[in-house]
């Protein structure tokens, strides 16, 4: 039986993993969920599984859960609380939901304590991603990607030898704009740009999505968790998003992973690995999908895909910088405090601004303190502007 603790339980990737995993009472038990801010949306999935542990973002959210609980549940709450959760021995699996760095903790607590961790958030992989893969080794844990792409080449490259790849392609959608003429950027609105074509996501990747910064977060990702270099990771436009990554071998051949742009097979392989499980996937007819496109991307109209390869290049911590800048700067777009088009122009005001810190990352919360200082930095030059 595995015991999963699922972070960020009422979010898109939270609620696709309990929609998997009650299908197979006899292989999870649900053991953990936590929540930010729908607390009654939690209360309602922790009843229906009987969740034995419980965290929130707020002493005061957890004492009322706690109290108004038809069963006995312990409810934690803050960084301790996702610690406690993380580290707990009752728990061997851990789904990574929470959007955002924060979900650092969790991820390096189970990490830690040798848990396999299916995760979702590229946030912390692309901030320190080679840190946590350290922890990884040193404590025998397993980190098993679980965005759409990086659970693909996870699989294209179960069976191939480093040495045969010649590139890693990955695919996207292209986000709602992609045939929206730059002229018009300005005027698009957040309610248009977190209506992603293909995908059912939360806000902040759905923007990231339409920016094309989700795409060059995961030419970063792909880079860190398969120790790739990044003039070996590229990019196509296949706005089908049915293929999600593509494998180029030395010898000329390219491996596909297809499949229906649905969030439970990546979650579901990265449960269940090396093991798979039958998942039934309506209205999928290859038949009807007659021809794949793929394009090349528009590096002029999304900026922000250059600037991932920018960061990629420079390393250190400019990759952490971008997400951190990319974090206040989408919420002031969802805000309504900048419109679409200036979202590179502040990442990159705050790339060439940031004043580096001397020091090294011992741990995570070294990194958080940073990605902190970032944020910081980035809602002073969105005040300013
Ligand atoms: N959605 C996808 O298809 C998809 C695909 C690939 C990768 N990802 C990655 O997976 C992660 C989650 O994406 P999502 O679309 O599922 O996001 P989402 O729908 O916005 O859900 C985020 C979840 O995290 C919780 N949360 C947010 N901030 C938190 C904080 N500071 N502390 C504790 N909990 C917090 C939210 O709680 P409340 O709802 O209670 O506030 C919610 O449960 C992101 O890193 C994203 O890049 C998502």
């Amino acid at each position: 039986m595995k015991n999963i603790a699922i972070f960020g339980a009422t979010g898109s990737i939270g609620k696709s993993t309990i929609e998997y995993v009650k299908n197979f009472s006899d292989k999870f038990r649900i053991v953990g969920l936590t929540a930010r801010t729908k607390i009654r949306e939690l209360q309602k999935l922790s009843e229906i599984f009987k969740v034995p542990y419980i965290v929130v973002e707020k002493e005061e959210d957890a004492k009322n859960l706690k109290s108004s609980l038809s069963y006995r549940a312990e409810v934690l709450w803050g960084d301790e609380g996702l610690k406690e959760l993380a580290s707990l021995e009752l728990v061997n699996t851990v789904v990574i939901g929470i959007s955002g760095i924060k979900a650092l903790i969790p991820t390096y607590y189970a990490l830690k304590t040798g848990k396999r961790v299916a995760i979702a958030n590229k946030e912390c992989i692309i901030s320190v991603g080679n840190l946590l893969k350290e922890v990884a080794k040193i404590c025998q844990a397993e980190l098993i990607p679980v965005d759409s792409e990086h659970s693909a080449f996870f699989q294209l490259l179960q069976k191939e030898k480093k040495e045969y790849i010649e590139k890693l392609i990955l695919t996207a959608s292209g986000g709602p704009f992609y045939k929206t003429p730059l002229k018009d950027f300005s005027k698009i609105t957040p309610e248009k740009a977190i209506a992603h074509p293909t995908w059912k996501m939360g806000k902040k990747i759905s923007v990231d999505s339409a920016t094309l910064m989700n795409k060059g977060f995961e030419v970063l990702e792909a880079m860190v968790l398969f120790d790739i270099p990044l003039d070996k990771i590229e990019v196509v436009i296949h706005p089908q998003s049915l293929i999600h990554g593509i494998v180029k071998l030395i010898d000329g051949c390219y491996f596909m992973h297809l499949s229906p742009p649905d969030m439970k097979i990546a979650i579901a392989y990265a449960l269940n690995y090396p093991e798979r499980t039958r998942i039934s996937i309506v209205n999928f007819d290859l038949a009807k999908v007659k021809k794949l496109i793929f394009e090349k991307p528009n590096f002029r109209k999304f900026p922000c895909l250059k600037l991932a390869y920018k960061v990629g290049k420079l390393g250190g911590f400019y990759p952490l910088i971008l997400e951190a800048a990319d974090e206040v700067v989408v919420e002031a777009f969802l805000s309504y405090k900048i419109t679409f088009d200036k979202i590179p122009y502040f990442l990159e005001k705050t790339l060439n601004e940031f004043k580096i810190p001397s020091i090294n990352l011992k741990n995570v919360y070294d990194a958080l303190e940073l990605h902190e200082r970032v944020c910081e930095f980035t809602k002073n030059l969105i005040k300013r502007y």
